[in-house]
């Protein structure tokens, strides 16, 4: 049983990978090579570390956009540098998604003995990982502090309110964070309406405050067409157009939602448009067009994020939480890859390149649309831009303490989800700030319409 769950909660299939397949597909190789390549020679030496994504994204929501242009599909990515403001000094105009980890003695703040919700994989104290210095980190801003998450605030700030993450194991994996997190002040009761490990739903009597998760790995409709596949490791057919209706007819009720999705993108894929097969994504099939996993990603993206702006009653804050890299070093995860690490990166030991740049920019363009469309509606679209900081913990993940070492689970070594305690901490750090700051730009937002309409006046 406990194996089953491993295998259903790890993204990449069972005994495939994308690198395995890449192998066999070299024309592929090439492709996604060289779009790589023309991207970074264009982006990278402009962008990167010195500004991160998200405060590129920030510009167009709070200004509008220097030139439309900058981003297009093609992904030549343009953007004037100098354009982009000079200083990030007080705390509204701080890109809290680019900065360092730095030491933070006093973490943890919960353990494994404190908190009942952390799951089996994600409890490396448990299962032997003899370091402790990977949970001893904060995030600390480039132009301010982020503060450590406060739970009794948080629980003020959420009375009477409701949130859903919406995604995968990794979006489950804060879930979980946020239990913890908040158990220092009251645990929540289960109130599921389902046996369903998938859909769980939780109440805070006190506080009248309802968490669930919504189980959408591809956000999209979807489902396995064969358990076997091409690769012997399952292949999805996914309805690229349709809505995923197990999520869709649920998300009304909620005043915020979490949505991300990455890592199952990665298995064998049919696209479906229309209820026609389009292409798909390392299928081996003859007939069919390989499109590449972006494809699909963009697609499912564009699809969810038009599923939450029709919703008809739903009001909510949307916050798309952002890819979050593995970290497999010296091998794939199938080929002894590894994740051995103690300690984070520093910001210019490494930088977002590859598959993990490609999908990051995917959900920032299809992010930027939709917060646009979104606008019109009243409806609010955040970045939760968790990339950049996970991007230098390669240290955070599980690796082998997420089970006995004579157990025979798929993701032996896993480097895709996160210890608890641990880094996936900070992104519940990061949603308080959030929502914190929310309270103050909708007082900004009303002083400004305040303001115009007394120089209307005044006119
Ligand atoms: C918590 O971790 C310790 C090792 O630090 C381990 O001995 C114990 O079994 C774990 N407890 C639970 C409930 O997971
Ligand atoms: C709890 O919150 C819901 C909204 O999420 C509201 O409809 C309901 O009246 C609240 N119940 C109590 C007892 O405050
Ligand atoms: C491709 O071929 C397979 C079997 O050869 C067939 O079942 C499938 O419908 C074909 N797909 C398309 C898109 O023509
Ligand atoms: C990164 O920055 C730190 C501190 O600014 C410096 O000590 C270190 O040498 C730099 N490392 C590299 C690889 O540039
Ligand atoms: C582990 O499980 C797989 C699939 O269930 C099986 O094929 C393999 O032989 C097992 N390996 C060991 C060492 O038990």
């Amino acid at each position: 049983m406990k194996h089953n769950q491993a295998l259903h909660d790890f993204p990449h299939g069972k005994n495939q990978n994308q690198s395995l397949l890449v192998q066999k597909s070299p024309k592929l190789v090439l492709v996604i090579a060289f779009s790589s390549l023309v991207f970074l020679t264009i982006f990278i030496p402009l962008c990167y570390p010195s500004i991160s994504y998200s405060s590129l994204l920030f510009q167009s929501i709070s200004k509008p956009p220097p030139n439309s242009d900058d981003y297009n599909h093609d992904h030549k990515f343009v953007y004037d540098h100098t354009a982009l403001p000079s200083s990030s000094s007080s705390t509204n105009e701080c890109d809290l998604f680019s900065g360092e980890w730095v030491p933070n003695p006093k973490a943890p703040y919960y353990t494994n003995k404190t908190c009942w919700a952390i799951h089996e994989h994600q409890n490396c104290m448990k299962y032997g990982r003899p370091d402790s210095e990977y949970m001893k980190w904060r995030w600390k801003p480039d132009g301010c502090e982020l503060p450590i998450f406060n739970p009794a605030q948080f629980l003020e700030l959420v009375r009477g309110k409701s949130l859903a993450f919406v995604g995968d194991s990794v979006g489950r994996n804060q879930m979980q964070s946020l239990i913890c997190l908040l158990s220092r002040v009251e645990y929540p009761i289960d109130v599921s309406y389902t046996p369903d490990e998938h859909f769980k739903r939780w109440r805070y009597t006190t506080y009248n405050f309802t968490m669930a998760t919504l189980w959408t790995p591809h956000l999209v409709k979807g489902r396995e067409s064969d358990p076997n596949g091409p690769t012997h490791t399952g292949l999805f057919s996914l309805y690229l157009d349709e809505f995923d209706e197990e999520w869709t007819t649920q998300v009304e009720e909620f005043d915020y939602i979490i949505i991300s999705a990455g890592h199952w993108f990665y298995r064998p894929l049919v696209f479906y448009e229309n209820g026609k097969i389009v292409g798909c994504h390392y299928c081996l099939l003859d007939n069919v067009t390989d499109l590449g996993m972006y494809y699909g990603y963009r697609k499912a993206f564009r699809t969810a994020f038009k599923a939450i702006n029709s919703l008809k009653n739903y009001k909510g804050i949307t916050y798309l939480r952002t890819f979050a890299p593995s970290h497999f070093e010296n091998g794939l995860w199938n080929e002894g890859g590894n994740c051995v690490r103690t300690k984070p990166f520093r910001s210019n030991e490494t930088h977002l390149e590859g598959p993990n740049l490609e999908l990051y920019m995917t959900q920032l363009e299809e992010f930027r649309t939709a917060e646009k469309e979104g606008r019109e509606r009243g409806l609010k679209f955040r970045l939760l831009d968790t990339t950049q900081a996970m991007l230098l913990r390669p240290d955070g993940h599980p690796s082998r303490y997420g089970h006995w070492p004579h157990e025979n689970v798929t993701l032996y070594n896993d480097c895709v989800h996160w210890c608890l305690p641990g880094p996936i901490d900070n992104w519940n750090d990061f949603l308080l700030e959030m929502m914190k700051n929310e309270r103050l730009r909708s007082a900004e937002e009303e002083k400004n319409l305040y303001s115009n309409d007394r120089k209307l006046l005044v006119k």
